[in-house]
């Protein structure tokens, strides 16, 4: 094994590329090559379809064996035929006239070769095992891929017209501290939230020497629970956050990967036990931007699906603090996929209708001969405790006592639990157990789907 493997950026615009062979690994080549402003000069006797489609200015197609070629230094020279003779004899000639040989059939003999890239141009990822396992090149690219943001061009195209324009400038600033403490601002996230104005004050600011100390607020949805639920976005925004404001839905695993100095407050809410009064809350949020820090308001689900996500921005929005709201997976969705329940199917129901189920003064306020309709999926939120009375209205309002309910305890964690019954059995089975929240009933006909569709045990 060598590690005489080096990955340099070549601008490939400056450069020829010759490729021998016409078939699908060639075709590859020129996929990769084509965007780059190469020149590319393809020889085989039989070239593919996709190259020849994209012959023009900078790709020509010679349909022939190669022969006595000349390559000049510098070239690049990719052997991409079946024939080992063919590719022996290319390197030979490509080697002597000082060209690099990239050889698709014996990786050992390379000088050069392609490694897998992820491109978030002008950002671009390059991955390579120097040919030795093409499968963990492929693996590595595909794990990279889904951790940066497509949004990282934006990023890199508004960074880079920015180092355009303070060196066409001439400003000092171009370098070291500027840079630096520019990116540890808010300003690449700004840009990544689609915020290009607030990023431009941060530079601005940056520039006339001012101390960019403002703070922010970012209110997360933690999803349902398992953190793999979680958004790139929100995972960003945790893993950057001075203080952080949870409540009882954020699951110990999502709070564990918030930065081990992050300043942690719990304000959370069991259902009758509101251990920091709602308006405490929105106005903690505001003081603690006040003093320049980055405040994570993080939320169990969504934060706009019965999360009092509103109240919260609508105190940031009024006290000028810039702010940011990343949704979350909220639990109808993960509990129904991960308790094998769609909302919506087909031969089922054409809707789905959200509702809480939080008893006020002892009853559940719901319009319940609206809720009554064969094509709709009903999900109740924080309805454990109303059950049998939701159970018994919903009956009295019409609803078949036979349609199927679904209970989901703890849904999308390690220990969910999934109970099915009736509208007319489920009261007496959830009295009979000692059920623990948070849980969501799920009532209509495609909970009688969970039986097939059920892919969790649990
Ligand atoms: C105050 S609401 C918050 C809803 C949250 N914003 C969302 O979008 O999922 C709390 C209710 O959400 C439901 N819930 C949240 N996470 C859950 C989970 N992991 N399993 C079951 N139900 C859940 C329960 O009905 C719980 O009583």
């Amino acid at each position: 094994m060598s590690n005489s493997h080096l990955p340099l950026v070549i601008n490939a615009s400056r450069a020829r590329f010759y490729i021998i062979g016409g078939g699908a690994v060639a075709a590859r080549k020129v996929k990769t090559l084509i965007d780059t402003g190469a020149m590319i000069y393809v020889i085989a006797p039989n070239i593919d379809n996709a190259i020849l489609d994209l012959a023009g200015d900078r790709l020509t197609c010679h349909e022939r064996v190669a022969g006595e070629e000349n390559y000049r230094a510098g070239d690049y020279v990719v052997l991409a035929t079946d024939d080992k003779a063919t590719n022996e004899h290319q390197a030979r000639l490509a080697r002597n006239s000082g060209a690099w040989v990239c050889r698709t059939d014996e990786p050992e003999d390379n000088d050069f070769s392609f490694p897998a890239v992820v491109d978030r141009s002008p950002l671009k990822v390059a991955i390579s095992t120097g040919g030795a396992t093409p499968a963990l090149t492929r693996l590595v690219r595909d794990r990279i891929e889904a951790f940066i943001p497509t949004d990282y061009s934006r990023l890199g195209q508004w960074l880079e017209s920015l180092r355009l324009r303070l060196r066409s400038e001439g400003t000092s600033k171009e370098r070291g501290v500027f840079w630096r403490r520019l990116m540890q601002s808010q300003a690449p996230d700004q840009v990544l939230a689609r915020q290009e104005a607030s990023a431009d004050k941060i530079v601005e600011g940056l520039l006339s020497g001012e101390d960019i100390s403002a703070g922010e607020a970012f209110l997360v949805g933690a999803g349902p629970g398992d953190p793999d639920l979680l958004t790139f976005r929100a995972l960003r925004l945790i893993q950057m956050s001075d203080v952080v404001f949870y409540d009882r839905l954020v699951s110990p695993s999502i709070l564990s990967l918030l930065p081990d100095d992050c300043e942690r407050h719990y304000v959370g809410k069991a259902r009758s036990d509101h251990a920091v009064p709602q308006d405490e809350i929105n106005q903690r949020l505001v003081d603690e931007a006040l003093k320049g820090r980055r405040v994570l308001r993080l939320k169990g689900g969504d934060p706009f699906i019965f999360g009092r996500g509103g109240e919260e921005i609508q105190q940031l929005a009024e006290a000028g603090i810039p702010f940011q709201v990343v949704p979350g997976i909220t639990a109808a969705s993960g509990c129904s996929s991960y308790a094998g329940i769609p909302l919506t199917h087909r031969d089922h129901a054409q809707s789905v209708r959200f509702v809480t189920g939080h008893m006020k003064d002892g009853t559940c306020n719901l319009p319940w001969s609206e809720l009554i309709h064969p094509q709709q999926t009903l999900v109740i939120y924080m309805g454990l405790v109303g059950l049998p009375e939701i159970c018994s209205q919903l009956i009295a309002h019409g609803m078949p006592a036979e349609t199927p309910i679904a209970l989901i305890e703890k849904g999308t964690l390690p220990d969910q639990q999934v109970h099915t019954g009736t509208l007319a059995t489920m009261p007496e089975y959830v009295a009979g157990r000692k059920i623990q929240a948070p849980t969501l009933t799920i009532v209509g006909s495609v909970v009688s789907l969970h039986s097939t569709l059920n892919w969790r045990s649990g």
